[in-house]
Protein backbone atom coordinates (compact mmCIF):
# COMPACT_ATOMS: atom_id res chain seq x y z
CA UNK A 1 0.00 0.00 0.00
CA UNK A 2 1.22 3.35 -0.87
CA UNK A 3 2.79 5.63 2.45
CA UNK A 4 -0.40 7.44 4.33
CA UNK A 5 -0.24 11.21 3.03
CA UNK A 6 0.34 14.35 5.41
CA UNK A 7 -0.84 17.69 5.23
CA UNK A 8 1.77 19.55 3.16
CA UNK A 9 1.92 22.72 5.42
CA UNK A 10 0.34 24.02 8.33
CA UNK A 11 -1.38 26.81 6.53
CA UNK A 12 -2.49 24.01 4.24
CA UNK A 13 -4.28 21.81 6.72
CA UNK A 14 -5.91 25.26 8.81
CA UNK A 15 -7.76 26.00 5.20
CA UNK A 16 -8.94 22.36 4.80
CA UNK A 17 -10.29 22.09 8.17
CA UNK A 18 -11.71 25.64 8.21
CA UNK A 19 -12.99 24.98 4.96
CA UNK A 20 -14.31 21.93 5.88
CA UNK A 21 -16.13 24.35 8.94
CA UNK A 22 -17.59 26.85 6.72
CA UNK A 23 -19.68 26.09 4.82
CA UNK A 24 -23.47 26.32 4.03
CA UNK A 25 -23.68 26.49 7.98
CA UNK A 26 -22.19 29.53 8.19
CA UNK A 27 -23.52 31.68 5.39
CA UNK A 28 -27.82 29.65 4.63
CA UNK A 29 -28.36 28.02 8.68
CA UNK A 30 -26.46 30.38 10.73
CA UNK A 31 -28.43 33.98 9.65
CA UNK A 32 -31.69 32.33 9.56
CA UNK A 33 -31.50 30.70 12.60
CA UNK A 34 -30.14 33.95 13.97
CA UNK A 35 -33.09 35.79 12.17
CA UNK A 36 -35.58 32.92 13.42
CA UNK A 37 -34.49 32.66 17.49
CA UNK A 38 -34.31 36.56 18.20
CA UNK A 39 -30.84 37.95 16.95
CA UNK A 40 -28.41 38.81 19.38
CA UNK A 41 -29.74 36.73 21.77
CA UNK A 42 -29.52 33.80 20.03
CA UNK A 43 -25.90 34.72 19.04
CA UNK A 44 -24.52 34.81 22.19
CA UNK A 45 -25.81 31.57 23.25
CA UNK A 46 -24.25 30.01 20.13
CA UNK A 47 -20.82 31.81 20.94
CA UNK A 48 -21.05 29.99 24.63
CA UNK A 49 -21.44 26.92 22.78
CA UNK A 50 -18.99 26.84 20.19
CA UNK A 51 -16.68 27.51 23.53
CA UNK A 52 -18.05 25.33 25.51
CA UNK A 53 -18.39 22.33 23.06
CA UNK A 54 -16.69 23.44 20.15
CA UNK A 55 -13.27 23.52 21.36
CA UNK A 56 -12.67 20.27 23.68
CA UNK A 57 -15.30 18.34 20.96
CA UNK A 58 -12.88 19.17 18.41
CA UNK A 59 -9.75 18.47 20.16
CA UNK A 60 -10.85 15.09 20.79
CA UNK A 61 -11.25 14.01 17.05
CA UNK A 62 -8.18 16.00 16.59
CA UNK A 63 -6.46 14.17 19.05
CA UNK A 64 -7.95 10.73 17.95
CA UNK A 65 -6.98 11.34 14.40
CA UNK A 66 -3.48 12.01 14.62
CA UNK A 67 -3.07 9.50 17.01
CA UNK A 68 -3.98 6.63 14.96
CA UNK A 69 -3.38 8.43 11.56
CA UNK A 70 -6.42 6.62 10.43
CA UNK A 71 -10.48 6.95 9.57
CA UNK A 72 -12.73 7.26 12.32
CA UNK A 73 -13.64 3.38 12.26
CA UNK A 74 -9.71 2.89 12.01
CA UNK A 75 -9.02 4.49 14.87
CA UNK A 76 -11.57 3.06 17.62
CA UNK A 77 -10.65 -0.44 16.80
CA UNK A 78 -7.06 0.73 16.93
CA UNK A 79 -7.50 2.45 20.43
CA UNK A 80 -10.10 -0.39 22.01
CA UNK A 81 -9.11 -3.54 19.72
CA UNK A 82 -12.01 -6.25 20.60
CA UNK A 83 -14.56 -3.88 20.96
CA UNK A 84 -17.48 -2.60 19.71
CA UNK A 85 -16.18 0.74 19.85
CA UNK A 86 -15.58 0.69 15.99
CA UNK A 87 -19.24 1.28 15.41
CA UNK A 88 -18.79 4.77 16.31
CA UNK A 89 -16.34 5.37 13.63
CA UNK A 90 -19.02 3.56 11.64
CA UNK A 91 -21.97 5.67 12.66
CA UNK A 92 -19.51 8.42 11.44
CA UNK A 93 -18.85 7.28 8.09
CA UNK A 94 -22.47 6.70 7.54
CA UNK A 95 -23.21 9.94 8.18
CA UNK A 96 -21.03 11.76 5.93
CA UNK A 97 -23.03 9.45 3.51
CA UNK A 98 -26.54 10.88 4.53
CA UNK A 99 -25.39 14.26 5.37
CA UNK A 100 -23.50 15.21 1.59
CA UNK A 101 -26.60 13.49 -0.32
CA UNK A 102 -28.94 16.25 0.87
CA UNK A 103 -26.00 18.79 1.81
CA UNK A 104 -25.06 18.58 -2.48
CA UNK A 105 -29.39 19.13 -2.95
CA UNK A 106 -29.06 23.03 -1.17
CA UNK A 107 -25.63 23.13 -2.79
CA UNK A 108 -27.35 22.56 -6.09
CA UNK A 109 -29.52 25.06 -5.50
CA UNK A 110 -26.14 27.50 -4.89
CA UNK A 111 -24.92 26.57 -8.29
CA UNK A 112 -28.13 27.23 -10.04
CA UNK A 113 -28.61 30.58 -8.42
CA UNK A 114 -24.99 31.26 -9.46
CA UNK A 115 -26.17 31.21 -13.18
CA UNK A 116 -29.67 32.86 -12.49
CA UNK A 117 -27.44 35.48 -10.86
CA UNK A 118 -25.06 35.44 -14.02
CA UNK A 119 -28.47 35.53 -16.71
CA UNK A 120 -29.33 38.73 -14.90
CA UNK A 121 -33.20 36.95 -13.95
CA UNK A 122 -32.95 38.43 -10.40
CA UNK A 123 -32.44 42.01 -11.54
CA UNK A 124 -36.59 41.80 -12.73
CA UNK A 125 -37.79 40.73 -9.66
CA UNK A 126 -39.53 44.32 -7.49
CA UNK A 127 -40.37 41.98 -4.38
CA UNK A 128 -39.74 38.71 -2.15
CA UNK A 129 -43.02 37.02 -3.11
CA UNK A 130 -41.38 36.84 -6.57
CA UNK A 131 -38.52 35.80 -6.10
CA UNK A 132 -40.14 33.14 -3.70
CA UNK A 133 -42.26 31.53 -6.35
CA UNK A 134 -38.83 31.24 -8.54
CA UNK A 135 -37.52 28.82 -5.76
CA UNK A 136 -40.22 27.20 -5.89
CA UNK A 137 -40.71 26.42 -9.67
CA UNK A 138 -36.73 26.47 -9.93
CA UNK A 139 -36.84 23.68 -6.59
CA UNK A 140 -39.98 21.94 -8.14
CA UNK A 141 -38.16 21.59 -11.28
CA UNK A 142 -36.87 17.84 -11.56
CA UNK A 143 -34.31 18.27 -14.75
CA UNK A 144 -32.49 21.54 -12.82
CA UNK A 145 -32.20 19.90 -9.03
CA UNK A 146 -30.97 16.72 -10.40
CA UNK A 147 -28.59 18.07 -12.38
CA UNK A 148 -27.35 20.68 -9.98
CA UNK A 149 -27.09 17.90 -7.07
CA UNK A 150 -25.17 15.73 -9.53
CA UNK A 151 -22.26 18.23 -11.21
CA UNK A 152 -21.64 19.10 -7.14
CA UNK A 153 -20.98 15.69 -5.81
CA UNK A 154 -19.07 15.51 -9.77
CA UNK A 155 -16.96 18.72 -8.09
CA UNK A 156 -16.74 16.79 -4.70
CA UNK A 157 -15.04 13.90 -6.43
CA UNK A 158 -12.93 15.77 -8.88
CA UNK A 159 -10.93 17.40 -6.05
CA UNK A 160 -10.97 14.05 -3.44
CA UNK A 161 -9.70 12.08 -6.08
CA UNK A 162 -6.24 14.33 -6.32
CA UNK A 163 -5.92 13.11 -2.36
CA UNK A 164 -4.68 15.41 -0.19
CA UNK A 165 -2.07 17.48 -1.14
CA UNK A 166 -2.93 17.39 -5.06
CA UNK A 167 -6.44 17.90 -4.11
CA UNK A 168 -8.21 18.92 -0.71
CA UNK A 169 -5.32 21.21 0.28
CA UNK A 170 -4.91 22.49 -2.87
CA UNK A 171 -8.14 23.51 -3.65
CA UNK A 172 -8.96 24.48 0.04
CA UNK A 173 -5.75 27.26 -0.11
CA UNK A 174 -7.24 28.51 -3.26
CA UNK A 175 -11.11 28.62 -2.51
CA UNK A 176 -10.45 29.91 1.04
CA UNK A 177 -8.74 33.37 0.40
CA UNK A 178 -11.14 33.62 -2.24
CA UNK A 179 -14.24 33.42 0.00
CA UNK A 180 -12.78 35.83 2.79
CA UNK A 181 -12.53 38.58 -0.31
CA UNK A 182 -15.67 38.30 -1.70
CA UNK A 183 -17.05 38.15 1.96
CA UNK A 184 -15.55 41.11 2.73
CA UNK A 185 -16.77 42.95 0.14
CA UNK A 186 -20.41 42.01 0.66
CA UNK A 187 -20.03 43.19 4.24
CA UNK A 188 -18.65 46.65 3.16
CA UNK A 189 -21.13 46.64 0.74
CA UNK A 190 -24.39 46.07 3.54
CA UNK A 191 -22.52 48.34 5.83
CA UNK A 192 -22.72 51.27 3.66
CA UNK A 193 -26.35 50.27 3.13
CA UNK A 194 -28.60 53.21 4.39
CA UNK A 195 -30.67 51.75 7.82
CA UNK A 196 -27.28 49.30 8.19
CA UNK A 197 -27.20 49.85 11.49
CA UNK A 198 -30.73 48.48 12.19
CA UNK A 199 -29.02 44.74 10.73
CA UNK A 200 -26.11 45.28 13.21
CA UNK A 201 -28.28 45.83 16.42
CA UNK A 202 -30.53 43.31 15.70
CA UNK A 203 -27.14 41.01 15.31
CA UNK A 204 -25.51 42.39 18.09
CA UNK A 205 -27.90 43.82 21.22
CA UNK A 206 -29.11 41.14 22.62
CA UNK A 207 -32.79 41.33 24.29
CA UNK A 208 -32.72 38.45 26.78
CA UNK A 209 -35.80 38.58 26.75
CA UNK A 210 -35.98 36.12 23.70
CA UNK A 211 -34.23 33.70 24.54
CA UNK A 212 -35.72 30.25 25.73
CA UNK A 213 -34.82 26.56 25.77
CA UNK A 214 -35.31 26.45 22.32
CA UNK A 215 -32.84 28.78 21.80
CA UNK A 216 -30.19 27.11 23.19
CA UNK A 217 -31.08 23.48 22.37
CA UNK A 218 -30.59 24.96 18.62
CA UNK A 219 -27.54 27.10 19.30
CA UNK A 220 -26.07 24.03 20.81
CA UNK A 221 -27.06 22.10 17.85
CA UNK A 222 -25.67 24.14 15.20
CA UNK A 223 -22.11 24.35 17.08
CA UNK A 224 -22.29 21.06 15.99
CA UNK A 225 -22.97 21.48 12.75
CA UNK A 226 -20.98 24.54 11.96
CA UNK A 227 -17.80 22.92 12.92
CA UNK A 228 -18.43 19.64 11.33
CA UNK A 229 -18.36 17.46 14.55
CA UNK A 230 -19.89 14.60 15.55
CA UNK A 231 -19.02 12.22 12.59
CA UNK A 232 -15.01 11.64 12.87
CA UNK A 233 -14.62 14.53 9.89
CA UNK A 234 -12.37 16.11 12.20
CA UNK A 235 -10.98 12.66 12.77
CA UNK A 236 -9.68 12.06 9.52
CA UNK A 237 -8.17 15.48 9.02
CA UNK A 238 -6.49 15.17 11.97
CA UNK A 239 -5.46 11.82 10.52
CA UNK A 240 -3.12 13.49 7.91
CA UNK A 241 -1.29 15.79 10.75
CA UNK A 242 2.04 15.58 11.48
CA UNK A 243 3.62 14.79 14.87
CA UNK A 244 4.70 18.47 15.54
CA UNK A 245 1.48 20.47 14.80
CA UNK A 246 0.06 22.47 17.77
CA UNK A 247 -3.44 20.80 17.82
CA UNK A 248 -4.39 23.58 20.41
CA UNK A 249 -3.68 26.54 18.53
CA UNK A 250 -4.78 24.84 15.39
CA UNK A 251 -8.41 23.98 16.70
CA UNK A 252 -8.50 27.48 18.30
CA UNK A 253 -7.63 29.48 14.73
CA UNK A 254 -10.47 27.00 13.11
CA UNK A 255 -12.79 27.62 15.68
CA UNK A 256 -12.15 31.19 15.50
CA UNK A 257 -12.16 31.51 11.55
CA UNK A 258 -15.49 29.53 11.24
CA UNK A 259 -17.26 31.94 13.76
CA UNK A 260 -16.03 35.44 12.84
CA UNK A 261 -17.33 34.02 9.16
CA UNK A 262 -20.90 33.22 10.71
CA UNK A 263 -20.99 36.37 12.58
CA UNK A 264 -19.77 38.45 8.99
CA UNK A 265 -22.24 36.33 6.52
CA UNK A 266 -24.89 37.35 9.46
CA UNK A 267 -23.44 41.22 9.32
CA UNK A 268 -23.18 40.88 5.10
CA UNK A 269 -27.31 39.98 5.23
CA UNK A 270 -28.95 41.84 7.75
CA UNK A 271 -28.19 44.76 6.57
CA UNK A 272 -29.23 44.01 3.22
CA UNK A 273 -32.46 42.75 4.90
CA UNK A 274 -32.92 45.40 7.34
CA UNK A 275 -31.92 48.07 4.53
CA UNK A 276 -34.84 46.78 2.47
CA UNK A 277 -37.27 46.11 5.20
CA UNK A 278 -37.47 42.47 4.70
CA UNK A 279 -38.22 40.22 7.34
CA UNK A 280 -35.42 38.50 9.07
CA UNK A 281 -37.31 35.53 10.24
CA UNK A 282 -38.28 34.27 6.98
CA UNK A 283 -36.05 30.70 8.06
CA UNK A 284 -34.29 28.76 5.62
CA UNK A 285 -35.88 30.59 3.07
CA UNK A 286 -34.42 33.35 3.55
CA UNK A 287 -31.15 33.03 1.26
CA UNK A 288 -32.78 31.90 -1.30
CA UNK A 289 -36.28 33.73 -1.48
CA UNK A 290 -35.39 37.18 0.08
CA UNK A 291 -31.85 37.83 -1.38
CA UNK A 292 -32.66 38.07 -5.09
CA UNK A 293 -34.86 40.72 -4.44
CA UNK A 294 -32.84 42.84 -2.56
CA UNK A 295 -29.95 42.97 -4.68
CA UNK A 296 -32.11 44.54 -7.77
CA UNK A 297 -32.91 47.22 -5.14
CA UNK A 298 -29.21 47.81 -4.54
CA UNK A 299 -26.41 49.41 -6.54
CA UNK A 300 -24.45 47.35 -8.22
CA UNK A 301 -26.73 44.14 -7.24
CA UNK A 302 -26.12 42.46 -10.41
CA UNK A 303 -22.23 41.80 -9.29
CA UNK A 304 -23.27 41.67 -5.52
CA UNK A 305 -25.61 38.27 -6.44
CA UNK A 306 -23.43 36.43 -8.54
CA UNK A 307 -20.33 37.33 -5.67
CA UNK A 308 -22.98 36.29 -3.23
CA UNK A 309 -24.12 32.70 -4.48
CA UNK A 310 -20.48 32.26 -5.71
CA UNK A 311 -19.23 32.30 -1.93
CA UNK A 312 -21.98 30.12 -1.07
CA UNK A 313 -20.67 27.43 -3.39
CA UNK A 314 -16.94 27.89 -2.72
CA UNK A 315 -18.10 27.44 1.27
CA UNK A 316 -20.43 24.34 0.11
CA UNK A 317 -17.54 22.54 -2.05
CA UNK A 318 -14.92 23.02 0.77
CA UNK A 319 -17.63 21.22 3.33
CA UNK A 320 -18.30 18.34 0.67
CA UNK A 321 -15.12 17.09 -0.42
CA UNK A 322 -14.41 17.09 3.83
CA UNK A 323 -17.67 14.85 3.69
CA UNK A 324 -17.09 12.57 0.83
CA UNK A 325 -13.12 12.20 2.28
CA UNK A 326 -14.54 10.68 5.52
CA UNK A 327 -16.20 7.72 3.30
CA UNK A 328 -13.34 7.58 1.24
CA UNK A 329 -10.68 7.63 3.65
CA UNK A 330 -12.35 4.39 5.78
CA UNK A 331 -12.44 2.29 2.12
CA UNK A 332 -8.83 3.28 1.44
CA UNK A 333 -7.44 2.15 5.12
CA UNK A 334 -9.67 -0.25 6.44
CA UNK A 335 -10.52 -2.12 2.78
CA UNK A 336 -7.38 -1.07 0.69
CA UNK A 337 -9.59 0.23 -2.16
CA UNK A 338 -7.45 2.45 -4.34
CA UNK A 339 -8.53 6.24 -4.13
CA UNK A 340 -9.92 6.74 -7.31
CA UNK A 341 -12.14 3.48 -7.46
CA UNK A 342 -13.38 4.60 -3.97
CA UNK A 343 -14.01 7.92 -4.86
CA UNK A 344 -16.14 7.23 -7.82
CA UNK A 345 -18.24 4.18 -6.03
CA UNK A 346 -19.08 5.40 -3.09
CA UNK A 347 -19.27 9.60 -4.55
CA UNK A 348 -21.73 8.20 -6.88
CA UNK A 349 -23.91 5.90 -4.53
CA UNK A 350 -24.10 9.39 -2.58
CA UNK A 351 -25.58 11.02 -5.70
CA UNK A 352 -28.13 8.33 -6.22
CA UNK A 353 -28.83 8.39 -2.23
CA UNK A 354 -29.09 12.36 -2.65
CA UNK A 355 -31.95 11.36 -5.67
CA UNK A 356 -35.12 11.41 -3.44
CA UNK A 357 -33.94 14.69 -1.74
CA UNK A 358 -33.50 16.51 -4.95
CA UNK A 359 -37.17 15.34 -6.00
CA UNK A 360 -38.57 16.47 -2.76
CA UNK A 361 -39.46 20.05 -3.51
CA UNK A 362 -41.24 18.75 -6.74
CA UNK A 363 -41.78 15.40 -7.96
CA UNK A 364 -42.37 13.56 -4.24
CA UNK A 365 -42.91 17.10 -2.40
CA UNK A 366 -45.62 14.69 -1.41
CA UNK A 367 -44.47 11.64 -0.24
CA UNK A 368 -43.79 11.72 3.70
CA UNK A 369 -41.92 9.42 5.48
CA UNK A 370 -42.49 10.04 9.21
CA UNK A 371 -44.63 13.55 8.14
CA UNK A 372 -41.64 14.71 6.46
CA UNK A 373 -39.98 14.55 2.81
CA UNK A 374 -37.33 12.83 1.99
CA UNK A 375 -34.74 15.63 2.42
CA UNK A 376 -36.22 16.62 5.62
CA UNK A 377 -36.05 13.23 6.91
CA UNK A 378 -32.15 13.20 5.96
CA UNK A 379 -31.18 16.95 7.58
CA UNK A 380 -33.74 15.62 10.65
CA UNK A 381 -31.92 12.42 11.07
CA UNK A 382 -28.05 13.81 11.01
CA UNK A 383 -28.63 17.03 12.46
CA UNK A 384 -30.70 15.92 15.57
CA UNK A 385 -29.29 12.33 16.16
CA UNK A 386 -26.26 10.86 14.12
CA UNK A 387 -23.66 14.50 15.02
CA UNK A 388 -24.81 14.70 18.88
CA UNK A 389 -24.84 11.29 19.48
CA UNK A 390 -21.65 10.74 17.80
CA UNK A 391 -20.02 13.46 19.10
CA UNK A 392 -21.19 12.29 22.96
CA UNK A 393 -19.88 8.74 22.05
CA UNK A 394 -16.41 10.33 21.34
CA UNK A 395 -16.56 12.26 24.78
CA UNK A 396 -17.50 9.36 26.72
CA UNK A 397 -14.24 7.21 24.73
CA UNK A 398 -11.99 9.70 25.53
CA UNK A 399 -12.91 10.67 28.69
CA UNK A 400 -14.12 7.51 30.17
CA UNK A 401 -12.23 4.62 28.09
CA UNK A 402 -9.56 5.13 26.60
CA UNK A 403 -8.25 7.62 29.09
CA UNK A 404 -7.09 11.48 29.50
CA UNK A 405 -3.58 10.48 30.30
CA UNK A 406 -3.08 9.56 26.38
CA UNK A 407 -5.21 12.43 25.71
CA UNK A 408 -3.03 15.03 27.29
CA UNK A 409 0.17 13.02 25.66
CA UNK A 410 -1.11 13.19 22.20
CA UNK A 411 -2.23 17.38 22.93
CA UNK A 412 1.62 17.75 24.22
CA UNK A 413 3.06 16.13 21.04
CA UNK A 414 3.33 19.75 19.36
CA UNK A 415 2.72 21.51 22.16
CA UNK A 416 5.08 20.49 24.77
CA UNK A 417 4.55 23.42 27.09
CA UNK A 418 0.81 22.22 28.17
CA UNK A 419 0.19 21.72 31.16
CA UNK A 420 -3.19 19.96 31.83
CA UNK A 421 -4.10 17.72 34.94
CA UNK A 422 -5.75 14.73 34.10
CA UNK A 423 -8.81 15.71 36.20
CA UNK A 424 -9.12 19.14 34.85
CA UNK A 425 -9.19 17.47 31.66
CA UNK A 426 -11.83 15.39 32.37
CA UNK A 427 -14.28 17.86 34.07
CA UNK A 428 -13.53 19.94 30.99
CA UNK A 429 -14.71 17.20 28.30
CA UNK A 430 -17.69 15.92 30.88
CA UNK A 431 -18.94 19.35 30.77
CA UNK A 432 -19.29 18.89 26.79
CA UNK A 433 -20.57 15.45 27.04
CA UNK A 434 -23.20 16.23 29.52
CA UNK A 435 -24.24 19.37 27.41
CA UNK A 436 -24.61 17.34 24.76
CA UNK A 437 -26.73 14.47 26.30
CA UNK A 438 -29.15 17.43 27.24
CA UNK A 439 -29.38 18.51 23.66
CA UNK A 440 -29.94 14.84 22.58
CA UNK A 441 -32.97 14.09 25.01
CA UNK A 442 -34.57 17.29 24.53
CA UNK A 443 -34.37 16.39 20.71
CA UNK A 444 -35.86 12.97 21.24
CA UNK A 445 -38.21 14.88 23.77
CA UNK A 446 -39.63 16.79 21.66
CA UNK A 447 -38.29 20.12 23.31
CA UNK A 448 -36.39 21.32 20.27
N1 LIG B 1 -19.60 22.43 8.77
C1 LIG B 1 -20.20 22.47 7.48
C2 LIG B 1 -21.11 23.67 7.39
O1 LIG B 1 -21.13 24.49 8.28
C3 LIG B 1 -20.93 21.21 7.13
C4 LIG B 1 -20.12 19.99 7.34
C5 LIG B 1 -19.03 19.59 6.63
C6 LIG B 1 -20.27 19.05 8.37
N2 LIG B 1 -18.51 18.46 7.17
C7 LIG B 1 -19.26 18.10 8.23
C8 LIG B 1 -21.17 18.97 9.39
C9 LIG B 1 -19.14 17.07 9.14
C10 LIG B 1 -21.06 17.91 10.29
C11 LIG B 1 -20.05 16.99 10.18
O2 LIG B 1 -21.81 23.84 6.43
Amino acid sequence: MPARENWDTKIGFILAASGSAIGLGNIWKFPFITGQYGGAAFVLTYLICIALIGVPVMLNEFVLGRRTQLNPVGAFKTLAPGTSWFLVGGLGVASGFVILSYYSVVAGWTLGYMFVAISGAFQQFTDSAQAGSFFNSYGGNTFYSLLTHFIFIGMCIFVVIKGIKGGIEKYSKILMPVLLLILIVLVIRGLTLPGAEKGISFLFKPDFTKLNGNTILVALGHAFFTLSLGMGAMVTYGSYLKKDDNLISSAALIVFLDTSIALLAGIAIFTAVFSFNLDPAAGPALIFHVLPAVFPKMPGGYIFGIMFFSLLLIAALTSGISLLEVVISYFVDQKGWSRTKATFIFGSMIALLGVPSALSQGLLADVKIFGMTFFDLMDYMSFKYMLPIGGFLMTIFVAYYWGVKDFINELQSGCPQLTLKPAAAVVLITISSVLILVTLIAGILGIG
